[in-house]
């Protein structure tokens, strides 16, 4: 019925998310507030941990892309489930080094890393440096031999496909800021580089082709692509390189019209790819490499506001107007992203209103979505958004300074607080 086997109604029509009442939550913590089910997170880690060992024996590695909800917690719960993480910045890698994660399963991305960045990551020591462009390469290898480090790199190939999603989070075409066009010869050019460069490691070679992608085709195309291009490389230079990341970007459910496979699918149909191409190119299987963010967290996360407002505009439309909005949850703006909203009170009741969700920042524009059916509600009630997991929080902002809300996350029915609300005092913080 809903978007995560993790919600549930119970006997008073409240929505519950891992066994625990919304409402109640929303009484005891205040609203905006965020609720993950640490379970259903937890569950679907391991699907693809397990899909790792059915599929390469175990020869890989799941990542969790952490630009899609990043805290302490988060980095925590991906070393119990024994999952790396693909960090994108200082602050990521610190949040996820504070956390205790070994930094050895930490991959660096980004496509125009500071050089105190590339310092950072170098001096704690992760296990690979995705490297975008040849001048972070020759940055790179000049910082590594200023230490006596001979660090292990990726390089990140844009396999020239388009896959079909909004233009703002597609990035394996040639158009796009991220990583070595494979048609121009860039690709090429860039592994010969790097493989005579004896300050850099070239292991492996990365691909992301985009996000919250429904079709299997693309990635299957792309895993083609790049072993193609592997097995050119072993022709033109004689080196096999041994590790291949094909990225994130398993769709996920927002609404009842979304209805993505199973990502353990995905993973069955590129590894068929994957051994095939490697069998007709002489290759041996690389220890292969994937980076889901959105299909770990998304559908595992709820955000519940309290109406403020009923604004009903007669012929034209109805406001309803929340405590949150671009703030926590800035993927309509962006994106025009659907969502699934519902009252929480009133979970299984029939949706008899379409209304507009508006949030409570000085911007016309600040709408979590439009003609959005809804059960009718008034001032005081609460409202819950459906898979806010992925980059909700994690793009969340303090405009108007607004706080960010708190974030919770249930396990076996019990709830514990993984970020504290932002409190006024925070927002000053770094004022003079
Ligand atoms: N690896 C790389 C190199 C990436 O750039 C991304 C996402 C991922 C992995 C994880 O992709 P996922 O499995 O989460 O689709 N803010 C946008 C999404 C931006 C995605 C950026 N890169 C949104 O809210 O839809």
């Amino acid at each position: 019925m809903f978007v995560s086997d993790s919600l549930s109604v119970n006997e008073k029509h409240h929505l519950t998310i891992g066994g625990c009442d919304t409402v109640d939550l929303a009484e005891k913590y205040g609203t905006p507030l965020m609720v993950f089910s640490e379970d259903g997170i937890r569950r679907n880690c391991r699907k693809f941990v397990s899909s790792i060992e059915e599929n390469y024996d175990g020869k890989g590695l799941a990542l969790y892309a952490s630009k899609a909800f990043s805290c302490l917690a988060m980095y925590r719960l991906c070393k119990e489930e024994k999952m790396g993480v693909d960090v994108v910045s200082g602050g990521e890698l610190y949040t996820a080094l504070k956390a205790g994660f070994p930094p050895e399963k930490i991959f660096f991305h980004g496509n125009n890393k500071t050089t105190d960045e590339l310092i950072y990551a170098l001096e704690s020591g992760v296990g690979r440096i995705v490297a975008d462009n040849r001048e972070e390469l020759a940055r790179l290898s000049k910082l590594a031999a200023a230490r006596s480090l001979r660090p292990k790199i990726h390089l990140r190939v844009k396999p020239g496909i388009d896959a079909h999603t909004h233009q703002f989070i597609r990035t394996g075409q040639i158009d796009s800021k991220f990583g070595f066009a494979l048609e121009t010869g860039e690709a090429m050019l860039a592994v010969k580089e790097a493989i005579a460069d004896p300050n850099l490691e070239l292991v492996g070679l990365h691909c992301h082709i985009g996000s919250q992608i429904f079709d299997i085709d693309p990635f299957e195309h792309a895993a083609e692509v790049m072993l193609t291009f592997m097995a050119q490389i072993k022709e033109e230079t004689g080196v096999e390189l041994s590790e291949l990341n094909l990225g994130g970007g398993f769709g996920i459910k927002y609404t009842e019209q979304d209805n993505p496979e199973d990502f353990t699918a995905y993973m069955k149909r590129v590894a068929v790819v994957v051994k095939k191409q490697c069998a007709e190119k002489n290759l041996s299987v690389p220890f292969i490499v994937i980076e889901p963010g959105r299909s770990i967290i998304g559908a595992e996360g709820i955000t519940l506001y309290t109406v403020g407002s009923v604004k009903e505009i007669p012929g034209i439309r109805t406001y309803v107007s929340i405590d949150g909005g671009m703030t926590d949850n800035p993927r309509y703006i962006l994106y025009q992203s659907e969502y699934e909203i519902l009252c929480p009170s009133k979970a299984d009741l029939p949706k008899d209103a379409v209304v507009t969700v508006a949030g409570k920042c000085c911007e016309s524009g600040d709408l979590i979505q439009e003609n959005a059916p809804i059960q009718t509600v008034q001032a005081g009630d609460l409202l819950a958004v459906l898979s806010t997991g992925a980059y909700n929080y994690s793009m969340a902002s303090n405009y108007n300074r607004v706080p960010r809300p708190l974030v919770l996350a249930v396990r076996d029915g019990k709830e514990h607080i993984i970020i504290q609300r932002e409190s006024y005092e925070d927002l000053i913080r770094n004022d003079q």
